[in-house]
């Protein structure tokens, strides 16, 4: 998919990149990102919300994969962006990101947070609990300055990969029950607040989602609750933010839809529901992570050693793991895989990825078919773009690998292989300890 292919001589090639002489520049493992198809992702966005007439914002969820050449790319194709935590916020506007079109969530936001993103200028916040509206509006007010909300509301929808259950909301760390009052108890909390514009509501239901009834349903009842707090509060939610969690094709067996289908069908949700409550419809926002960069990132390896149990099964083992990719160790997912640099040959055996860190619990994947893998073939892991590097750690003190945007034939380095002084860049010993000798 995307501009991966297999070149004449049977290397996986992706961007115009033979993976192969990426090895060789960049060695492994290494985290490749088809940069056009991420830009075909967010024009995909763009374009169906322009399509329905409704004003909108397509923020990307950066916590998906945070760097910088990343939130420049969101800029130019007219994102906006979503942050939860200093960091993020710190790399978006090292990067230069427009303020004004970053909003930030999260359950527990710092003081130190809030400040950093009001001394910013940020487009708005995502308000969840009230000790967060309270800590905001008095930091608000000592700056003297007036910050955007949004409300988050649990509208009882909570989606899981392939069903949804309408739960009523009882067991959520995040935002502000529909069902229960407390959303319209903080409506009303957050317009009575100096230095506080309530914008609006966001409701977000789950992540890899393949259904549009789910977002259908939560669309249906924010209408309702924007309904009741109009007629209670005379309050106009001027936007409605519906999250993210669009999903994508992992392995053979998921069936997302396409972009423009979870689009449509939210943007006519709201043509349906919030008919008539207000002179005019809200603007239509959501959040896509996954979606935007998932199914465009590669992670390629170099395969080491194997273990064949006869009658049992066949590890081969590669230079990752869990450390670049800790999904299958947290999650159950699944990859597909193949062999980069013997791409035309057919696969003759069944064969589990193991990474190289010392757990057994360390397998990237469970089963999968290959042409028989020697030391020094390369494994290519296919859509481990997002929650790959920003889920990425330095156990066993592996260092992180570095990350490339390939396109029309170019390679960029956008993150560099972490070094060995990296690793101990933040490591102190203490004068007691050094002195000490046997
Ligand atoms: N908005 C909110 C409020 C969210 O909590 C999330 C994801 C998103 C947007 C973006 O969702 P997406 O479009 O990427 O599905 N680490 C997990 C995923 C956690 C998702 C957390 N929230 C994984 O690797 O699958």
């Amino acid at each position: 998919h995307g501009t991966s292919r297999i070149n004449d001589a049977g290397h996986l090639e992706i961007g115009g990149c033979d993976v192969t002489e990426l090895k060789a520049e960049y060695g492994t493992p290494l985290y490749i990102l088809d940069e056009q198809l991420v830009r075909q992702r967010c024009r995909e966005y763009m374009d169906a919300f322009k399509a329905s007439g409704l004003g909108f914002q397509v923020a990307y969820a950066s916590k998906a994969f945070s760097v910088m050449a990343m939130v420049r790319l969101a800029d130019e194709e007219g994102l906006s962006l979503d942050v939860v935590s200093d960091g993020e916020l710190y790399t978006a506007l090292q990067a230069g990101f427009p303020a004004e079109r970053i909003h930030f969530h999260g359950n527990n936001k710092t003081s130190e947070e809030i400040e950093m993103a009001i001394d910013a200028k940020i487009g708005c916040f995502v308000v969840d609990n009230l000790v967060e509206l309270n800590l905001l509006q008095s930091i608000a007010a000592r700056k003297e300055v007036n910050v955007n909300i949004l409300l988050r509301v649990t509208p009882g929808v909570e989606a899981h990969t392939h069903e949804y259950t309408a739960t009523g909301q009882t067991d959520s760390k995040f935002g502000f029950d529909i069902g229960n009052g407390s959303a319209y108890e903080a409506v009303k909390a957050a317009v009575s607040k100096k230095n506080i514009t309530l914008l609006g509501v966001h409701s977000h239901i789950g992540s890899q989602i393949f259904e549009t009834d789910g977002f259908q349903l939560a669309v249906e009842r924010v209408a309702t609750f924007a309904r009741s707090v109009k007629e209670g509060l005379e309050v106009d939610f001027r936007v409605v933010n519906l999250g993210g969690g669009f999903g994508i094709r992992y392995v053979e067996g998921d069936t997302p839809l396409h972009v423009s289908e979870y689009v449509a069908a939210i943007t006519d949700a709201v043509k349906t529901h919030f008919a008539g409550i207000y002179s005019a419809l809200p603007e239509i926002w959501v959040e896509p992570g996954r979606s935007i960069v998932g199914d465009a990132g590669t992670t390629l390896y170099t395969v080491g050693s194997n273990k064949d149990i006869p009658g049992v099964r066949k590890y081969v083992a590669v230079d990752g793991g869990m450390t670049d990719n800790p999904r299958p160790a947290l999650y159950q997912s699944k990859y597909e895989a193949l062999l980069a640099n013997r791409a035309n040959e057919d696969a003759t055996e069944t064969v589990s990825i193991a990474g190289k860190c010392c757990e057994s619990g360390d397998m990237l994947i469970w089963d999968v078919e290959l042409p028989k893998a020697e030391s020094g073939d390369l494994l290519a892991v296919a859509c481990t773009g997002a929650y790959n590097y920003s889920m990425a750690s330095n156990y066993n003190r592996l260092r992180r690998p570095a990350l490339v945007f390939v396109q029309n034939g170019q390679s960029d380095l956008v993150v560099r292989r972490e070094s060995y002084t990296d690793l101990i860049a933040n490591d102190i010993v203490p004068e007691r300890i050094a002195k000490q000798t046997v």
